[in-house]
């Protein structure tokens, strides 16, 4: 089969990476292409946004299987666009994003489906959202009700900070329409984890458990960005973990979808907070994470385009879907700056040192023969011949190795090879869960 993916980040560079080792996909495309995904799909300058576009380009080229990477054209209706053309296309339709893209629909869901959450109330009207913190005079967290990015969540710690966040949403507008409506929510504590589940619609195949690291620095401190690394599986949230996850979660989520005549289709990325034996959801995502899929891909085995296919058809009992039980990290060499303003247009050094790794190199053939490692383009550019960087995010470095200390080192070895002007990565990606990962053992 022929397969188009939608986007051209680190987790789009991994869904291509996999498709083209996928024996039943003799064709990947991406929409728009980077010098990473250019190496295994052929480029399509087509605008993600450009529905009639990429409708146009499916049909002219017999592609069979369409898959989205990022949230904005699913929330913009491409699924129910495909569908209407009669092209198969996995994701979820625009009614069903809304599980993203509206937050106070994601929380009435969640109350109709009886997943557990924190306690919340919405508000069109700031200064009832003004009282409302006053009276319940505890921690809580402000939340814009439309796609902000990754910016429109304040976590806070009493009225005051939530006045102030309240006022930024719904009087200054700093998200433009995303903050015209707001949810306001109790503030949890626990360990957060990213859960992936396929939905086929009825039915839903767990891909389990991966760990962001969102904040900038090390040891969670700083601005959050999209992602600075991420590693999966997450050691002490195995079977038992996932069964629960599904029972308590996915499966009442899709059941709640499909009573309101919005089956869910696509990946489920449930954001949870996690405190001893209390599981509770913090957010739905309708897409794979970022760098959360680039871990989640190289663990893949089989034929994602078969796997995809089946589900986006809503066959998911026909879908093989199993993964590696070795551990994958990957770790995010940022621009300088990020994710404030930096720099773009800086040569890369080193990829060569990794991906064409010369066999005289020690170093390197330690890490190929003991692991895997690839490197998935984020942010880059050809200048010229010269590969530069191009977004905050620039590459992700992902290794795959025996046990989750093996797989960090390996992925820092590799990412000590990369070289450009104000490179930032954090250094401790994955390392919280080294004692757990032992403990496990
Ligand atoms: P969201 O986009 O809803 O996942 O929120 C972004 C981030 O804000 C999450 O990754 C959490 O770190 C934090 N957050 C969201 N909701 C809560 C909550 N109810 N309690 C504590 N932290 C939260
Ligand atoms: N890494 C978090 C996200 O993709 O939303």
């Amino acid at each position: 089969m022929k397969v188009l993916v939608v986007g051209k980040g680190g987790r789009e560079h991994a869904l291509c990476w996999r498709f083209n080792q996928s024996p039943s996909v003799w064709g990947v495309y991406c929409t728009s292409g980077s010098p990473g995904i250019n190496q295994v799909a052929k480029p399509v300058a087509i605008a993600p946004g450009d529905f009639a576009g990429l409708i146009g380009f499916v049909r002219e080229q017999k592609i069979d299987l369409t898959v989205v990477g990022p949230e904005e054209p699913l929330a913009n209706g491409i699924v129910d666009e495909f569908a209407r053309a009669g092209l198969t296309i996995f994701g979820p339709t625009r009614a069903a994003a809304q599980l993203e893209s509206s937050k106070s629909f994601a929380k009435t869901v969640m109350r109709e489906a009886g997943v557990p959450t924190a306690a919340f109330a919405i508000f069109d009207d700031a200064e009832a959202a003004r009282r409302h913190v006053d009276a319940i005079a505890r921690p809580c967290v402000v939340k814009a009700d439309g796609l902000a990015y990754g910016k429109g969540v304040t976590v806070c710690d009493d009225a005051v900070q939530a006045r102030a966040a309240i006022g930024e949403a719904m009087d200054a507008r700093r998200f433009g329409a995303a903050g015209a409506r707001i949810v306001i929510e109790d503030r949890l504590a626990g360990e957060e984890l990213s859960f992936f589940a396929l939905c086929d619609g009825d039915e839903a195949i767990a891909l389990g458990c991966a760990q962001d690291h969102k904040a900038v620095f090390d040891g969670d401190r700083g601005p959050n960005t999209g992602g600075m690394g991420a590693y999966s599986p997450v050691p002490g949230y195995g079977a038992e973990f996932e069964s629960r996850v599904m029972d308590e979660v996915v499966r009442p989520t899709l059941a709640a979808m499909r009573a309101r005549g919005v089956p869910f289709r696509g990946v489920l990325f449930v954001g949870l907070m996690v405190d001893g034996d209390r599981i509770n959801v913090l957010e739905y995502n309708v897409r794979f994470g970022d760098p959360e899929c680039e871990p989640l891909m190289m663990r893949f085995e089989g034929d994602l385009g078969e796997a995809l296919l089946a589900i986006a058809e809503g066959r998911a009992r026909d879908a093989a879907v199993r993964l590696a039980p070795r551990p994958a990290v990957a770790v995010v060499l940022a621009s300088g700056g990020y994710p404030g303003e930096y720099r773009i247009g800086l040569p890369i050094a080193g990829l060569e040192r990794i991906d064409g790794a010369a066999p005289s190199d020690a170093k390197v053939r330690w890490a190929m023969e003991r692991t895997r490692v690839k490197v998935f383009h984020a942010g880059t550019a050809l200048a010229g011949t010269t590969l530069v960087t191009d977004g905050g995010r620039v590459l992700t470095v992902t290794a795959m190795a025996d046990g989750l200390e093996r797989a960090i080192a390996a992925a820092y070895e590799a990412a000590g090879l990369i070289e450009f002007e104000g490179m930032h990565l954090r250094r401790d990606v994955g390392r919280r869960a080294l004692g757990r990962d032992a403990a496990d053992r």
